[in-house]
């Protein structure tokens, strides 16, 4: 059993518990027999089944850190991130639908939730029954997510919300939106409350649905809120609570798409290796060339010391350790690395890299928006900055 330490950090464990690696293996074979397979058509139709999402609900993926008693797998962060891993592996638009899911959509309530909030909507989300999303973006916020203009008025026993909420995973499928509001422009930061929305309330409208450049089975809507009345047991936490909990719960987010990014690099070094031992050119596999061979070590290496950061600040976050910097760290180099891959992976399958007929083009595109989404790699820069000057 290997372990690694470093004084300033609890040490983890590098090696699965049983269950870990029986979850990775039926995470795997799911993901081999009934993701891969529809990964292509899933790009091109622009949609990930509902199916999948149910199937995802049955192995018990969709509310896979959720207690028992809420429905949930009650399993661990790590375990979380092996089937993270295993499921963008085989497609990054059926992937994100999961990530935004648990990361985004469940977590808001499960860390900050009252016991009343938790046992009513976490046992349908944890089953996958319902789907949650995330709205915090606007689309005049984006990184500076404290300027956001959506607005919460108190109303007797309901809130009233109006704005705009841009670029949310999962938005028009969701049956439950964790949706962000400023109620005292004044107070900035301090004005933010959190309040759980559902899909039914009056005065809530699915706008447009973007056309994307990857992830294209993924669902990316704007919501717009007009008049929209919430009830006041709605809000999770205190008013002015919202900003610290939108950013508590992208430390977590974060963590699953450097798993995503992980999934994705991987399914390029795979992919690529595949192509490069059956493909000929001047009378031997390209394999056996050493430009080839150099792109395949470094892609590997790349994605192992990715998974490693990912590891580390999934089990910090399971140790309830503060997890903010390995997040950042994890996400800003899994992306890095996952972008690097697949521009490799794309040359190493050279013309027919360039084909829709292959996958590589599609993790090319698939890979970018790791570098964007849940904070730009700008923004983890800045976060890992703060963390390493407050030192
Ligand atoms: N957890 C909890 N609280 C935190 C925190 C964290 N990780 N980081 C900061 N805070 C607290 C601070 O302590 C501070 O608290 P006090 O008021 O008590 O002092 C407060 O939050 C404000 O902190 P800052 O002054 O540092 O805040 P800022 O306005 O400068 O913003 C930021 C910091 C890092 C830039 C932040 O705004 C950020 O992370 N922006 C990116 C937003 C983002 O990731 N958006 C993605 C949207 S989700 C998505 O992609 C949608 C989807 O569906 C996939």
């Amino acid at each position: 059993m290997a372990t690694a330490t470093t004084t300033e950090s609890p040490g983890f464990d590098l090696s699965l518990t049983e269950e870990q690696a029986l979850v990775q293996r039926t995470a795997r074979d799911f993901a081999r027999e009934k993701v891969l397979p529809k990964a292509a058509e899933i790009d091109e139709h622009k949609k990930v089944p509902r199916e999948l999402i149910d199937e995802m609900g049955k192995l018990g993926f969709m509310g896979i850190d959720v207690p028992e008693r809420y429905g949930g797998s009650g399993m661990d962060r790590l375990t979380y991130m092996l089937v993270v891993e295993e499921i963008n592996r085989a497609c990054a638009s059926t992937g994100v639908a999961l990530c935004t899911h648990v990361s985004l959509g469940i977590e808001p309530i499960l860390l900050f939730g009252t016991d009343a909030q938790k046992e009513k909507w976490l046992p349908d989300l944890a089953r996958g029954q319902k789907i949650a999303c995330f709205a915090l973006s606007e689309p005049a916020s984006g990184s500076d997510a404290a300027a956001m203009r959506t607005s919460a008025r108190r109303d007797g026993d309901a809130w009233v919300l109006n704005g705009t909420k841009n670029f949310i995973t999962n938005g028009s499928i969701a049956e439950v939106a964790i949706v962000f509001a400023q109620t005292d422009p004044a107070l900035k930061h301090k004005g933010i409350a959190a309040f759980v929305v559902e899909k039914n309330t009056r005065g809530l409208v699915v706008g447009k649905l973007e056309n994307k450049l990857g992830i294209r089975g993924s669902d990316t809507a704007q919501l717009v809120f007009q008049d929209c009345r919430v009830p006041a047991a709605n809000l999770i936490g205190a008013v002015g609570d919202g900003f610290k909990i939108a950013l508590a719960t992208l430390d977590g987010g974060r963590i699953s798409i450097a798993a995503q990014a992980v999934g994705i690099a991987r399914a390029c070094l795979e992919d690529a290796l595949a192509y490069a031992k059956e493909r000929e050119a001047f009378g031997k596999k390209i394999a056996d060339f050493q430009a080839i061979q150099w792109k395949l070590a470094d892609m590997a290496t790349e994605i192992d010391a990715a998974r490693l950061l990912t590891w580390k600040a999934a089990t910090l976050k399971d140790q309830g350790a503060p997890h903010t910097l390995e997040a950042a760290e994890a996400k800003l180099f899994a992306s890095d690395i996952a972008v690097k891959a697949a521009r490799d992976c794309v040359q190493i399958f050279g013309g027919y890299g360039y084909l829709a007929d292959f996958p590589a083009e599609r993790h090319y595109r698939d890979a970018k928006i790791t570098e964007i989404y849940e904070g730009t790699s700008e923004i983890m820069k800045l976060v890992i900055a703060e963390q390493v000057l407050a030192e």
